[in-house]
């Protein structure tokens, strides 16, 4: 990929630039807890963006798309919006990195990537990150990495319409190869884990499902959410986010909100506890009580947060039925991916049986991806 970016580069922007990378994310656990100042527990991967960059010396940004085959050129100005929106992600980034102060002038840029898009693997944070880290070194803006994974939330609220969490972004940029982080998305501390669990692979089985309203049915998930926060801070003030909330004070508010705000407060307060049980779990070795618990939260996406679909839920039972260790919906929902924690014995016959029962009844194979845990955003 490194080479074909280079290539295309040279041949319609002249003299080579610099290449950056940065990653897609898997997360174990910790779902729609982000925006709830819960905790995530993702690690990046070895699917990710590669952009070649070099600053042109005027105002404007010229821009190529390999996968899309396109080029579109933009100004710096927040009127200068472009049409495109997979140039939106690299023109929220600029505007995102001006308004916080920094520097970006006109650049020439040829990017392509590898995450599967639509299936939950955060192509768009791969996106985002990687331009907010390379725009920083090469016009030597010296902002943080919080604020490099801010600036990539920010692209998304702002330019993109989804009212996204710090996840993805935040794997994106600080991922390490070989560890999954847990952060707490209310003071933003983290822990790197090292994850490498012996006698068990991880794996993605993509259902190709699409969901057209994905961005305003996540939205609304989080105003749910933030309407129950509400409810419970009337009692608790101290409750900033649901995250805060023990479950008996959702009780109490539960005549006073709508039933599906309930179900959803429900799933995230189940949630948030399910991470810290699966780090506990972790470092004890304990991958039997970390696949109980991605089970649960399956339970809770499908049930009460209502993110699943029919054919992930079947994949999730196919896992089930099989003995599969933990398998659950990964990621925003609506389609894309079950992450699978399986047994290596058991690795070959379930994704032999996910092929050839998913195919019978949906008339295609699920795809199927290895993930490596790998490194985030930096400079190649
Ligand atoms: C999407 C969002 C994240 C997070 C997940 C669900 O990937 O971008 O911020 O909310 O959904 O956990």
């Amino acid at each position: 990929m490194q080479t074909k970016i280079h290539s295309k580069f040279t041949e319609i922007f002249g003299e080579g630039g610099v290449q950056f990378a940065s990653a897609g994310r898997i997360n174990l656990i910790g779902e729609h807890t982000d925006y709830n100042g819960g905790y995530v527990f993702p690690g990046a991967i070895d699917k990710g963006i590669v952009a070649e960059i070099k600053p042109n010396g005027t105002d404007t940004v010229r821009l190529y798309s390999l996968d899309y085959d396109e080029q579109t050129s933009f100004g710096l100005r927040e009127e200068d919006l472009p049409a495109q929106q997979w140039a939106r992600y690299v023109f929220g980034v600029c505007r995102e990195t001006i308004k916080r102060g920094g520097t970006v002038k006109g650049f020439d840029a040829v990017f392509a990537g590898d995450v599967p898009l639509g299936a939950g693997l955060s192509s768009s944070a791969a996106l985002e990150s990687c331009f907010a880290f390379a725009l920083n070194d090469l016009f030597g803006n010296g902002i943080d990495k919080f604020e490099l994974a801010k600036i990539g939330q920010s692209t998304e609220h702002n330019y993109c319409g989804v009212k996204c969490g710090i996840m993805d972004q935040f794997a994106s940029v600080f991922g390490k190869a070989g560890s999954l982080i847990r952060l707490n998305c209310k003071t933003l501390e983290y822990k790197y884990f090292p994850f490498n669990p012996k006698g068990y692979k991880l794996v993605l089985l993509d259902s190709c499902v699409k969901h057209e309203l994905a961005s305003s049915a996540y939205n609304k998930r989080r105003a749910s959410c933030e309407n129950a926060a509400a409810a419970i801070r009337r009692n608790h003030p101290e409750v900033e986010f649901l995250s805060d909330a023990k479950r008996v004070w959702l009780d109490e508010v539960r005549e006073q909100i709508p039933e599906e705000d309930f179900l959803r407060a429900e799933y995230v307060i189940g949630e948030v506890q399910r991470v810290l049980d699966v780090c506990d779990a972790l470092e004890r070795g304990d991958y039997e009580t970390v696949g109980e618990m991605m089970y649960q939260t399956h339970f809770g996406l499908s049930k009460l947060y209502e993110v699943s679909c029919e054919e992930l839920d079947f994949l999730n039972k196919l896992a089930r039925r099989m003995d599969v260790t933990g398998s659950r919906v990964m990621g925003g929902g609506f389609g894309g991916c079950t992450i699978n924690l399986v047994k290596d014995e058991l690795y070959e016959d379930f994704i032999k049986a996910a092929k050839k029962e998913f195919a019978a009844k949906f008339g295609h194979e699920p795809k199927v991806y290895d993930v490596v845990v790998s490194d985030g955003a930096r400079r190649l």
